[in-house]
């Protein structure tokens, strides 16, 4: 599965965009998340401390820079840093007006990497039935840029939906990113829930976590539970952490149970929650921290 910037390409990794590090975040995001709370006894991140952290010249304070990621108040940022829950580069830096840069160290909260670069947008979006998962269409299809009105432009998808198929979609500028979320080697687990011809018999879920023949090569589910039968009919939740073609309907149809409906439910860690079909939401400062915990970054 690749991800394609709106001219069909896929999209180039943050180094190549940028001819710099891996991608940082920023813009404006939904809720902090950064206020996370450390359990009691919870171990601080096994990291080397160090007070005495270089000033970038020309640098942002920190603790401006936690807040701008959505991290908390200032105040709130400072006693994080007081903390020595805050590493930058690697190491922790409990001195609250350092000065580091933004743009291309990577900051941490209690290890969970935060979205420091204001010029990076995350999103998600609910994509309904009959939306082409591209950002232009030469016959006038909708597509999901109508989906993001002004913002299309500078943003990758990040894998596909099929055109019937509907469901959370990821959109970013950072493009390192957004390879590596739709890159297989990653192997994000995605989710998604099936409506599918019933009864089901009960040996299904065994076979479809074995793995079932396609016409190219096996393909297995990593979890499938039955949500609901209905007679004739079913709802399943299935999660798979690969993006081959159609994959999920292939499968199930290949099992004896092809899909009427499929709505992907979570990339990751980043669910759709109850957001509207045709809506967007900004990425949590959590959500972000913890997809770039998922492919490595
Ligand atoms: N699997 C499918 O069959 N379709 C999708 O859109 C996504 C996964």
């Amino acid at each position: 599965m690749s991800t394609r910037a709106r001219n069909g390409r896929d999209a180039p990794s943050a180094r190549q965009q940028r001819g710099g590090r891996p991608g940082r975040a920023g813009g404006r995001r939904g809720d902090s998340g950064g206020g996370r709370e450390r359990q009691p006894g919870q171990d601080l991140p096994d990291v080397p401390e160090r007070d005495s952290l270089t000033d970038v010249p020309g640098g942002v304070r920190l603790q401006k820079v936690l807040a701008a990621a959505g991290v908390g108040s200032r105040r709130q940022c400072e006693e994080l840093i007081a903390e020595g829950r805050v590493e930058v580069d690697g190491d922790i830096v409990r001195r609250y007006g350092a000065r580091v840069d933004p743009e291309h160290q990577i900051i941490k909260v209690d290890g969970r990497r935060i979205p420091s670069r204001q010029d990076l947008v995350y999103l998600a979006l609910n994509k309904p039935a009959g939306v082409l998962t591209t950002m232009s269409d030469d016959r006038g299809r909708p597509t999901i840029s109508d989906l993001l009105p002004g913002r299309a432009e500078r943003l990758f998808h990040v894998g596909r939906l099929d055109y019937d198929t509907e469901g959370l979609m990821l959109a970013t500028n950072d493009g390192e990113l957004a390879h590596r979320l739709a890159h297989p080697r990653y192997g994000v687990p995605k989710t998604y829930l099936a409506e599918v011809t019933g009864p089901l018999p009960r040996d299904l879920g065994r076979r479809l976590l074995t793995g079932i023949e396609l016409e190219d090569g096996v393909a297995s589910a990593d979890k499938f539970r039955v949500v609901e039968r209905a007679g004739s009919r079913a709802l399943v939740e299935i999660t798979l952490h690969e993006g081959r073609k159609h994959i999920v309907r292939r499968l199930l149809a290949a099992a004896g149970h092809p899909v009427s409906r499929l709505v992907r439910t979570h990339v990751g860690p980043v669910a759709l929650g109850n957001l509207r079909p045709g809506a967007t939401r900004a990425l949590t400062t959590r959500e972000i921290g913890d997809l770039y915990a998922a492919v490595g970054l």
